[in-house]
């Protein structure tokens, strides 16, 4: 009888191993009370250069969870008490450098025993790719709000030359004043309106400046409006010296949207600036541009831009969003193909439509912020 159990274990041992030795991962199974090795696979001795049977789990090659990051002590475990979870994470090699995934699992052994069965995967390479991945992102983001910055410098020098101008104005209104013989008293008023502008100026700039600084992407929980009261803060001066009217229609009560606040600013701000570009020969009745917000299930915001312009021919609707399309003489082509990069990061979606009224509409998706639940 005895003979026969040991045969059908033996058995049982061996294809176990079989298998085990057969994985990539490293593979441990220890004595769960004091940490000796009963089995370690092809690929965890490979790591050590050494047969490690016999060792006891500490400071080797593989990394292993300290002792407080256990869901459990193992080291009390009885048999009735497996199979149980004990750890699952990832965890750096500090010797290497590597990293590993870790997974250690308290289960009843082939003789019996309770072991610590342990998985070590090395991650090192999919961190790495990672990791370039998030860098290359940063780096097209910025690449794409320079872009975005060139195309617009006319715009905002314009926009900056209205307060100096006005600086200027008051300034030698106060001289001519002074001249005349005037008291210091009655220039107060204008002196304040010319320090007044020049404050507006600098928050153009510091405006400008927050958009193009080197930052690392960050989502977090924004509102809607807030992102278009910014956005639009920066056209709203272009918007009147073109005769638009811009109209911003935000449902009340909408919930904050899980989103990196100026990279979504420079969508809204391209989708504007396309829609102001497409109404350039439009009646003066009909030069509106209308930004829409509203939830779309219990999920997601739909972001809208709707324009009354020259709308967009059926063949050219495909190639819009690639990089360098354009049909405007001093376009780059580079709007709508940063608009729909940034918008998939966001796990959204950018998609274009004619406008009913004539035009166009560009609509947006954004995830909302999930507050989470106690
Ligand atoms: N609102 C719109 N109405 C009509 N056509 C548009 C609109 N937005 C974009 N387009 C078309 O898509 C092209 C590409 O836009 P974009 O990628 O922003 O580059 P650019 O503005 O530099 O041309 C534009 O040249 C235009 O032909
Ligand atoms: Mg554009």
């Amino acid at each position: 009888m005895t003979g026969e159990a040991t045969e059908t274990d033996g058995g049982a041992r061996e294809r176990l191993e079989a298998v085990l030795n057969g994985l990539d991962a490293a593979v441990y199974a220890a004595d769960a009370r004091d940490g000796e090795i009963l089995f370690a696979n092809r690929a965890f001795q490979a790591l050590h250069g050494a047969d490690t049977v016999g060792w006891v789990l500490r400071d080797l090659v593989v990394p292993l969870p300290e002792r407080g990051d256990y869901r459990v002590d193992p080291r009390g475990l009885g048999v009735a008490d497996v199979p149980c979870e004990l750890f699952d994470g990832e965890l750096p090699q500090p010797r290497t450098g590597r990293w590993y995934h870790v997974r250690e699992q308290a289960m009843r052994w082939v003789d019996g025993r309770v072991v610590r069965l342990g998985i070590a995967t090395d991650i090192t390479d999919r961190k790495e790719t990672a990791e370039i991945a998030r860098r290359q992102e940063e780096r097209i983001s910025r690449t794409a709000r320079l872009i975005t910055m060139g195309e617009m410098a006319s715009m905002l020098a314009h926009e900056i030359n209205q307060p100096l101008s006005a600086i200027a104005n008051y300034c030698n209104g106060c001289a001519a004043r002074m001249q005349a013989g005037a008291e210091a008293r009655d220039l107060l008023p204008a002196m304040r309106k010319a320090a007044a502008q020049a404050e507006r100026a600098g928050r153009i700039i510091r405006r400008i400046r927050e958009f193009v600084k080197k930052r690392e992407p960050r989502r977090g929980a924004v509102s809607v409006a807030a992102i278009l009261d910014d956005a639009l803060a920066f056209v709203d001066i272009d918007a009147s010296r073109r005769g638009i009217r811009l109209v911003v229609d935000v449902a009340p009560g909408l919930p904050a949207v899980r989103a990196d606040r100026i990279m979504i600013e420079q969508v809204v701000l391209n989708l504007v600036r396309n829609g102001f570009d497409a109404m350039r020969d439009a009646a003066g009745d009909e030069r509106v541009l209308t930004v829409r917000a509203r939830a779309r299930g219990g999920h997601l915001v739909e972001i809208a831009v709707i324009d009354r312009g020259h709308g967009i021919d059926e063949e050219d609707r495909e190639r819009l969003f690639q990089p360098f399309f354009t049909t405007r003489e001093d376009g780059m082509g580079m709007g709508l193909s940063i608009c729909r990069s940034i918008i998939e990061f966001h796990d959204g979606r950018l998609a274009v439509e004619p406008n009913p009224e004539g035009g166009t509409i560009f609509t947006f998706t954004l995830p909302v912020e999930e507050v989470a639940r106690e």
